[in-house]
């Protein structure tokens, strides 16, 4: 029996410039400050994660196609601006055969018009923005907790 549940966890165009990159709306907490809370996080909920960044679809698109033969059971992803450009990512996404939930950093429906489209969120099991780096956090204990029930239906 798998003890652990494996979380992928995706970020998109840009987000490795976090830190530097629009301190004023995203913060000064950089991707791999990020990555290591969600890495301790993990630890303590019993989980395991991975965490890998890309500023190219395509990558993101085969991280995401490949996430189930590669034995992840779920999938966090932060997708930057793709969240509001990419069909090709919400197709891979709704055909990944494991569930995701999309984070973000800033409060999307409270800025410009076009962020407060998502096109990946109908692919993903729940969303979680605005709560900076806590996102993150907050997405994995949803995605850890609906393991947890799927689980226990089974
Ligand atoms: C973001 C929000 C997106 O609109 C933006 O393009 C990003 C970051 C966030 O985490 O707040 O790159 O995904």
């Amino acid at each position: 029996m798998k003890l652990r549940a494996r979380v992928l966890v995706l970020g998109g165009p840009n987000l490795d410039r976090l830190g530097r990159r629009e301190p004023e709306t995203y913060g000064k907490t950089t991707l791999a400050a990020i990555h290591a809370s969600l890495t301790e996080a993990s630890g303590m909920l019993g989980a395991a994660v991975e965490c890998r960044q890309s500023n190219h679809e395509g990558v993101l698109i085969d991280w995401i196609g490949a996430a189930a033969d590669d034995g992840f059971d779920a999938i966090l992803i932060n997708p930057g601006a793709l969240t509001h450009t990419s069909y090709a990512l919400y197709d891979a996404l709704r055909g990944a055969e494991i569930p995701a939930v999309e984070v973000h950093l800033s409060h999307t429906d409270a800025r410009e018009a076009f962020r407060r489209v998502s096109l990946t969120a109908p692919a993903c099991i729940g969303r979680v923005a605005g709560f900076g780096p806590d996102s993150y956090l907050l997405g994995l204990e949803g995605l850890l907790g609906h393991l947890a029930a799927r689980r226990r239906r089974r």
